[in-house]
């Protein structure tokens, strides 16, 4: 079982709501931030406690849903700690586990319908960080959070 942490706005209720239950028939403990209803509502207030779950280890990854992803992507990875990727496709899923082992999946569901959505978190889930030349890559990424550029 791994803790979950989940989150959207008002245009990524719905897709929550069935990324949740398809979490949780898969075993997932699920932390849902919010939101509850389709009320408008402002993405950021809903990526910040997600990127901080995960960020405290309160879960192991987070999940967030907006319109097209982007927004929800962008607050969360105002955070240090966090790597948010927008996925659109199961390619880009693995590819953000494997060179850059993303820990926030944001998907938008003004882009991506509930099939597909699946696809693209079963495969961010089921896909391993790769190691490697990756590990110094994110490194220099934790280096920026720090407001340090690295010398190549
Ligand atoms: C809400 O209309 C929309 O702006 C939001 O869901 C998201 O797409 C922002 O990035």
């Amino acid at each position: 079982m791994t803790v979950i942490a989940i989150g959207a706005d008002h245009a990524g209720y719905s897709l929550k709501e069935d990324l949740k239950a398809w979490l949780v028939s898969g075993g997932h403990q699920v932390l849902d931030f919010g939101t509850h209803s389709l009320e408008s509502v402002d993405y950021p207030d809903f990526a910040g406690p997600v990127a901080d779950a995960v960020t405290s280890g309160a879960a192991v990854r987070g999940v967030l849903v907006c319109g097209t992803g982007m927004g929800m992507a962008m607050a969360a990875n105002k955070l240090d700690g966090v790597r948010a990727a927008v996925c659109l496709d199961p390619l880009m899923a693995r590819m953000s586990r494997e060179h850059n082992d993303a820990n926030v999946l944001a998907l938008g569901a003004r882009l991506t319908e509930g099939r597909s959505a699946v696809e693209i978190l079963q495969a961010w889930l089921e896909t391993p960080f790769a190691g490697g030349r990756h590990v110094r890559r994110v490194e220099k990424l934790v280096a920026l959070e720090h407001g340090h550029a690295s010398a190549r």
